[in-house]
């Protein structure tokens, strides 16, 4: 299967899916949270320092910096506001609480794992560990300095974020692919940000080979490595990397539902996308993003000064958003767009893959309509005038948030020149950057006091009649909204 076989196949129509209903087995839905049994669990320190810095200056490329003055205490904190849970639901029909966390998740189903190698952090022993995120520890999978195939990199903290695709499969069947990437992304960026909020950068690595990668993590045959994150930077905490042998405890991933469905399109999609030696990157540089401009300039962004460690922990998928006559300023927009135009650290990402369609329900200064987004200069291009709420929504598969909210998105991925220039990899990449995108806009909402929600069912085909795009301008890959959150009556914390 090729990834234009896949993207084709899962592609949501009204036809497939009144074809294909499907009713989900909550007997045997799969456990969010994985564990790897039977080794040492060490402990991250409690309440660690919120990162003060504001979010948005984080987005826009300021760093932060950390009291940690050890390694527990820093990787605490840096997983505190990345992956750790951050508030419960309640459901009312049972009072069964769920979790949810920092980063989003299609379907709160978190497909995404964080492993971590660590070398040289003070009071930390160098090894391998899984995060556990039911109990904000970490599990040692390993101890010693590891042979650092992942990435040929020499970094103190190099995560390795892993998808169990069945988590989402289970709900989802065939697309679940997409939002395995998409997660990634979210993850990626979650990582990326709470990093350079307390000081330290990070570089993403898309180029590996994946056999080896899940090789060297000893990953269950059910976790499959998606992206290298290795950190770097004055604020880790570090002394000389340990001189002991490697040992290994491994553990025993923990089962995680009775049984599991097999999704061959899956499992051949991601064999379509995995790389058997390292692909050497630069060798074929991707073909620059096109440019263009639009007829209205966006203003200054305006500010906020909430903390970057409030508005990790704080931000939320708004279950639907007010509708009604409150609208957002343009400078609100714009800078919720600004944080979408900063350059990502990572070896897929020296153009961008995606662009950002907006539809404007309700932003002071701009007519309703579908905008296209040029980011340099940052200006919108006008496509469609009128009201669109009823289009968003009926494309978002008929979800209101989209219609209610003050602006909706599409997504715009750019398969062709991606998988030019990565081959099928770049599959991955497009989505990567989806996902991305969505966090930085859930972070750029959050901080503006304002919601805003990831959409990934959406109908492809007629976004792609809706905004008359041909084929070679790219395909719908994401959908988004923001604006007033109703209040979720299921939320605890
Ligand atoms: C890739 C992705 C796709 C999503 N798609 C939808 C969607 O189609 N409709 C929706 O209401 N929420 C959607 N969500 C929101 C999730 O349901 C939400 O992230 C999850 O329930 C966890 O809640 P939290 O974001 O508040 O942590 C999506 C989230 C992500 C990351």
């Amino acid at each position: 299967m090729t990834w234009r076989e896949y993207h084709e196949s899962t592609k949501h129509s009204g036809e497939s899916l009144r074809r294909a209903p499907h009713v989900l087995d909550w007997t045997n839905m799969p456990d969010p949270f994985r564990h790897y049994e039977g080794v040492p669990v060490l402990d991250l320190p409690a309440d660690p320092a919120i990162p003060d810095i504001p979010a948005l200056e984080v987005l826009y490329g300021a760093s932060g910096s950390t009291p940690a003055g050890d390694g527990p205490t820093f990787l605490s904190q840096l997983l505190f506001y990345s992956a750790a849970i951050s508030a419960s639901k309640r459901v009312p029909s049972t009072g069964d609480r769920y979790a949810l966390r920092v980063n989003p998740s299609s379907g709160n189903l978190h497909p995404t794992e964080f492993h971590f190698l660590t070398r040289g952090l003070r009071a930390w022993p160098d090894g391998l560990y899984h995060y556990r995120s039911s109990a904000h520890m970490a599990e040692q999978r390993a101890l010693g300095g590891l042979e650092m195939k992942l990435a040929g990199t020499s970094a103190p903290i190099v995560f390795v974020l892993t998808s169990i695709a069945w988590r989402e499969a289970w709900k989802y069947r065939d697309r679940a692919y997409r939002y395995c990437l998409h997660d990634i992304g979210h993850a990626w960026q979650a990582l990326a940000l709470a990093a350079r909020a307390i000081g330290c950068d990070s570089f993403a690595a898309g180029d590996f080979v994946d056999d080896e990668v899940a090789q060297c993590c000893r990953l269950h045959e059910d976790e499959w490595p998606m992206l290298i994150v290795e950190l770097r930077g004055g604020s880790i905490p570090v002394h000389e990397p340990d001189a002991g042998e490697t040992v290994w405890y491994g553990g025993h991933a923990n089962r995680l539902s009775k049984e599991r469905t097999a999704y061959p399109r899956i499992d051949e999609i991601h064999a379509a996308t995995k790389l058997s030696k390292r692909a050497c990157r630069g060798s074929s540089p991707a073909e620059p993003a096109p440019t263009g401009s639009g007829e209205i300039k966006l203003p200054s962004p305006v500010s906020s000064t909430r903390a970057f460690g409030d508005v990790a922990r704080m931000r939320r998928s708004a279950l639907d958003f007010r509708g009604g006559t409150q609208s957002m300023s343009l400078t609100q927009l714009s800078a919720i767009l600004a944080a979408t135009t900063q350059p990502f650290l990572a070896d897929f990402a020296d153009t961008h893959f995606i662009q950002l369609y907006l539809y404007a329900h309700r932003v002071d200064g701009l007519q309703p309509g579908v905008y296209r987004l040029w980011p340099d200069p940052a200006e919108l291009e006008q496509i469609k005038i009128g009201d669109q709420r009823v289009a968003a929504a009926g494309l978002s598969l008929g979800q209101d948030l989209a219609g209610n909210a003050c602006v909706a998105f599409s997504m715009i991925g750019d398969l062709e020149r991606a998988v030019r220039a990565y081959g099928d990899r770049g599959y991955r990449y497009v989505h990567f950057e989806a996902g991305a995108i969505g966090q930085r806009l859930y972070l750029a909402a959050e901080a503006l006091g304002l919601g805003a929600t990831g959409i990934g069912a959406f109908y492809d085909e007629e976004v792609h009649r809706y905004l008359s795009l041909a084929p070679e301008r790219g395909q719908v890959v994401y959908h988004f909204a923001i604006g007033y959150p109703v209040s979720d009556p299921r939320l605890e914390a």
